[in-house]
């Protein structure tokens, strides 16, 4: 299953990426050029494996008209922004309202908020995240990916519903 993780450079798409592959965190995770390729298979509670292919894009805004090279095949969007960061906020629903038009017509979205361990700085209350959700069909989650807080529980709800 192809999955493709979007959003404002600076959110923790590499590091949410890297937390669920391979269990660690970098607090000095280099900004991703072009976009960078991972895989891993989990197994959900019916027994069933999901390998996802995962596309991590770059979010500079330099990189975003190749986006589409990324989301055009991928059975799952992930769509993240920061809690922290309004500006992060907007740009995740710019990146929904561009899959509306321009993504397969069954994908599966996610829309994640991420740095939830930042909650004395946060700035999106978790109601407009899930609002957002709510209105998009959308599966909504908030993740930590310095804590590991909900990163697992975010790929093991996406198998869920799967087709
Ligand atoms: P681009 O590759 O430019 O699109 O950025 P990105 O979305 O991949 O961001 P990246 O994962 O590189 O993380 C950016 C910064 O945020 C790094 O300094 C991370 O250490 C930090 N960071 C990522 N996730 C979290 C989190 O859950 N909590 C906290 N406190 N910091 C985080
Ligand atoms: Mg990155």
């Amino acid at each position: 299953m192809q999955l493709v993780l979007l959003g404002d450079s600076g959110v923790g798409k590499s590091c949410i990426v890297l937390r669920f592959v391979r269990g660690q965190f970098d607090a000095t995770s280099k900004v991703t050029v072009g976009a960078s390729f991972l895989s891993q298979t989990i197994a959900l509670q019916d027994s069933t494996t999901v390998k996802f292919e995962i596309w991590d894009t770059a979010g500079q805004e330099r990189y975003s008209a190749l986006a589409p090279l990324y989301y055009r095949g991928a059975g799952v969007a992930v769509i993240v922004y920061d809690i922290t960061s309004p500006e992060s906020f907007k740009k995740a629903q710019y990146w929904v309202k561009e899959l509306q038009k321009h993504g397969s017509p069954d994908i599966v979205m996610a829309l994640v908020g991420n740095k939830a361990d930042l909650h004395e700085k946060r700035e999106v209350p978790t109601e407009d995240g899930m609002e957002l959700a709510e209105k998009n069909g959308m599966f909504f989650i908030e993740t930590s990916a310095k804590t590991a807080d909900n990163i697992n529980q975010l790929f093991e709800e996406i198998g869920k519903r799967l087709p």
